[in-house]
């Protein structure tokens, strides 16, 4: 392995992805582990040189202090506790101390000149140690990967495609709901350019039919999930010998589902409900990896920029942005919409600067005139927020002369349209989306 790794026992504190994060920003890799860690798990990870010892307020679990095991004390592997009252039975292990400034410097120390690390974690370290431990768990085995197009599915497919070719099968579905290119850039980058195993699965016509006439937000959201699983499921049976399924998980995704003593956020599925008779070993590459460090990674591995810096899209995809029953002619009309908003967005610098943009339409007609006569057809709703955590969000301030083109431009060239509207609602009291 080419990595020194730090390794993070969380006992208890709130902050030990801040503590991950200075120690990653060292350029020194780190994990965070359960406090009761045993001895024979801790030889089986790849380099540690040293422990921090990170206790916090959630400690006390059943009245009870919990600690780390005494064959950990006793390992030999230098040792730090971030607050004083955290050295436990071992009351010989040195404290960095509260005071951030001091942390920082304190952590440097304790990192390179007590346990001799050396600053080589970067993205090809990261690629070339993952491509042996991804080599080591399947084998010869086979690995199957719902590759929806999204950052992460798409980062951990091409570091599939560079650790075991073609023993990997990625299944691309097509539900009809993705963006405008997006299905045709899948098939571009991972078939023509990687040359992957590619399935793709056009299952437009099988999601409309379930949705049409259907109404409800929740249920609209739930068809979606279970036919896309029902999908997936059916290719997965038409294969054979698949012993491993690759997922997307990254380090968010871990660390909100709960550890030991921190609260769940929410629970995480990535692909949740598959059925108990379709037993794979998981294979998830990006599990210790931050959104951003996904983004270097498949930068690194070669994806396009468009595909790693994507913004945030909702799996239901526009079938949320396409208000009540979706209707075909509604959705080309989110699409092409969509499509011109992110070009003329593009053009004017703003993507990559404004977290996230889209149209939706909702499912209402307005009286308007076209080519003098009477028009009766649908307004387009423009949403651009800004937000760090997606639970509160911002309008962005955007230039007149922008909304102003982009508004000519739906109007003429999306069918069907003769209104455009800009949403000035920010989170709360609106949602990020209508649905
Ligand atoms: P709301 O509408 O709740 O959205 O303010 C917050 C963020 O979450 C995205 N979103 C989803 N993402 N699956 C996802 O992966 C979903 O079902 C989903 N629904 C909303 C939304 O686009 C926004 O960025």
């Amino acid at each position: 392995m080419k990595q020194d790794m730090i390794l993070i026992l969380d006992l208890g504190s709130e902050q030990n992805v801040i503590i991950a994060r200075e120690i990653r920003a060292l350029g020194v890799y780190t994990e965070i582990h359960p406090h009761d860690i045993t001895l024979e798990e801790l030889k089986k990870l790849p380099s540690v040189k040293g422990i921090i010892l990170n206790g916090g307020k959630n400690r006390i679990v059943d009245g009870v202090a919990i600690d780390v095991r005494d064959e950990i004390y006793s390992c030999g592997i230098p040792m730090i506790a971030v607050d004083h009252k955290t050295n436990g039975r071992c009351p010989s292990v040195p404290s960095l101390g509260d005071c951030p400034h001091c942390r920082a410097n304190a952590l440097a120390e304790f990192v390179f000149e007590k346990c001799g690390c050396e600053k080589n974690w970067n993205m090809d370290n990261f690629i070339s140690d993952q491509i042996e431990l991804i080599r080591k768990q399947v084998g010869n085995g086979k690995v199957l990967l719902a590759l929806s197009g999204g950052v992460d599915s798409s980062v951990v497919a091409a570091l599939l495609i560079k650790a075991i070719g073609k023993n990997l099968t990625c299944v691309h579905v097509n539900h009809g709901l993705l963006r405008k290119g997006e299905p045709e850039q899948v098939v571009k980058v991972f078939r023509d350019e990687m040359d992957a195993n590619l399935i793709y699965v056009d299952a437009v016509d099988r999601f409309l039919d379930k949705l049409a006439g259907v109404n409800d937000p929740e249920k609209k959201r739930k068809i979606i999930g279970a036919e896309f699983i029902r999908v997936f499921e059916e290719e997965a049976r038409k294969l054979d010998g698949i012993a491993f399924l690759g997922q997307g998980t990254i380090y968010p995704d871990i660390i909100e589902s709960g550890t030991k003593t921190a609260k769940a956020v929410k629970a995480h599925h990535n692909v949740g409900g598959l059925p108990d008779d379709l037993k794979f070993e998981l294979v998830e590459p990006l599990k210790m990896l931050f959104k951003d460090e996904v983004r270097k990674c498949g930068k690194a591995l070669g994806l396009p920029d468009n595909m790693v810096y994507r913004q945030p899209f909702p799996g239901p995809g526009l079938g949320v942005r396409c208000l009540g029953a979706i209707t075909r002619d509604r959705l080309e009309a989110v699409r092409e919409s969509d499509a011109i908003l992110r070009e003329e967005f593009a053009s004017a610098g703003l993507e990559g600067k404004v977290w996230q943009y889209f149209t939706l339409i909702p499912d209402l007609k307005s009286v308007g005139v076209r080519d003098n006569a009477r028009s009766f057809e649908w307004p387009v709703i423009i949403r651009s927020v800004n937000t760090v955590d997606a639970m509160t969000a911002t309008i962005e301030h955007l230039p007149y002369d922008l909304l102003d083109r982009i508004t000519r431009r739906i109007i003429t060239e999306v069918k069907g349209v003769n209104r455009v509207l800009y949403d000035l609602t920010p989170k709360p009291t609106g949602t990020i989306e209508w649905e």
